[in-house]
């Protein structure tokens, strides 16, 4: 099989590219390990920023999002039940963020490949990338006993953090940056009202909690919890009683308990890995990223990879300009870095470390007032979460 994209991974980077490629008539293929049941099993984060939602009409997929999404101008910050509003499109000239879940954004990119006829190559098995600095490299993997061949002109890594992509970078070309947090995120989804109709992020003495939602009739509520814990220590019960216990008094009295839907705990962790590029690998997305989920950009950060990308393959095959191919390290970076700043300084902002010392505690107290008392800590806030330029 011959393509001109090849493209290891079906998640939303991989799907994103793909649909975004064949709507210039790019050719292209996407390698799945799992089956499409399976990807969308997946439960995710659901804000998304402004270029993602432009990014998904541009990609003919923004029919649902527009139909069903959100649109929040603002969203609540709570400091031991001190509650502020943070006004988005006050502070950033009208933007605002979608919320809209990330299950649903994969479903309608999945429906928006089957309709154009797509090539998306589920349970995929052993994929493994050839030939990376040469000018013909090509992919290859198993469907049962048959390994099949794919050469292609490039190949997009868009295999998430434990994909083989970053791992086909040999050790002395690639620079990983990480730093993990000494807590996680309990999440639980419920067939519930949400209790605000914007998000709340709340810090208190008991630890971080947030308050989101999916839809009027579908919340998602989190709270930070130690890496000891188990999602089997925790019953639905304990679980509203400790999200209860950490939002302000008159926002936990209207909370709508219900059965959990969904219920897991994930780790937080930054990472980065330099560059993005390797010959004619280009990585995107959680390949390259990983923020923790405080700040909402772990999605809204590969729509940035895939939007250069996109656009610079448009310049390779219809201009030969490779410009954008050639800047497309250095640029998605300087993208990645600030987000992974403002995920960092949110989630440093907002949670409990059990191992500060009393003077980081102050810091946290002085950053949480800073915000509260200046109209620029606020503006810098919002120009962040509804999303840098692209
Ligand atoms: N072969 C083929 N596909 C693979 C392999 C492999 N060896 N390893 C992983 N994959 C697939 C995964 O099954 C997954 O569907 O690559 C896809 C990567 O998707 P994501 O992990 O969702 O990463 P990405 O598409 O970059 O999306 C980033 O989605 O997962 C969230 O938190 C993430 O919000 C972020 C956004
Ligand atoms: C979610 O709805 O899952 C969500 C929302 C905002 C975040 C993180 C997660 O910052």
């Amino acid at each position: 099989m011959k393509t001109k994209v090849g493209i290891v991974g079906g998640g939303p980077s991989g799907l994103m590219l793909s649909q975004l490629l064949d709507l210039k008539g790019i050719d292209n293929v996407v390698l799945e390990k799992h089956s499409r049941e399976y990807v969308l099993g997946r439960i995710r984060a659901g804000v998304l920023e402004h270029g993602f939602a432009e990014l998904m009409r541009e990609a003919q997929c923004g029919e649902r999002m527009d139909a069903e999404g959100e649109i929040h101008e603002g969203f609540y910050i709570s400091d031991n039940g001190k509650m502020q509003r943070v006004d988005l499109a006050g502070h950033t000239g009208g933007n605002s963020v979608v919320v809209y879940g990330q299950t649903e954004l994969t479903r309608d990119l999945y429906e928006a490949r089957d309709k154009m006829g797509g090539k998306v190559i589920h349970n995929a098995e052993d994929v493994s990338l050839h030939e990376l600095t040469s000018d013909a490299p090509y992919l290859t993997y198993r469907d049962g006993d048959e390994l099949i061949r794919i050469d292609c002109d490039f190949v997009i890594g868009a295999d998430g953090f434990h994909g083989p992509s970053r791992k086909s970078i040999p050790k002395d070309v690639l620079t990983e940056y990480e730093k993990v947090y000494p807590f996680g995120w309990l999440g639980v989804l419920s067939r519930t009202k949400p209790v605000s109709p914007e998000l709340i992020y709340s810090k208190s003495e008991r630890g971080f909690a947030l308050c989101s939602l999916r839809s009027q009739v579908l919340s998602r509520y989190y709270i930070q919890v130690p890496l000891s814990d188990n999602v089997e220590d925790w019953s639905d019960d304990a679980f509203w009683a400790e999200l209860k216990s950490r939002l302000p008094a008159d926002v936990a009295a209207k909370l709508e308990t219900g059965p959990s839907i969904e219920k897991s705990i994930a780790p937080l962790r930054s990472f980065v890995a330099e560059p993005m590029r390797y010959g004619n690998l280009f990585l995107a997305g959680d390949a390259a990223h990983i923020v923790p989920p405080t700040g909402a950009k772990g999605l809204n950060s590969a729509a940035s990879d895939i939007y250069y990308l996109y656009h610079a393959f448009v310049a390779h095959y219809q201009d030969g300009d490779d410009s954008g191919l050639e800047q497309y390290s250095e640029k998605a970076l300087a993208r990645v870095w600030k987000a992974q700043r403002f995920s960092w300084w949110m989630t440093t902002l907002l949670h409990d470390f059990p191992d500060n010392i009393p003077y980081d505690n102050r810091l946290q107290d002085t950053d949480m007032d800073y915000l509260f008392s200046s109209e620029a800590a606020m503006a810098s806030l919002a120009e962040n979460y509804v999303g840098l330029p692209f």
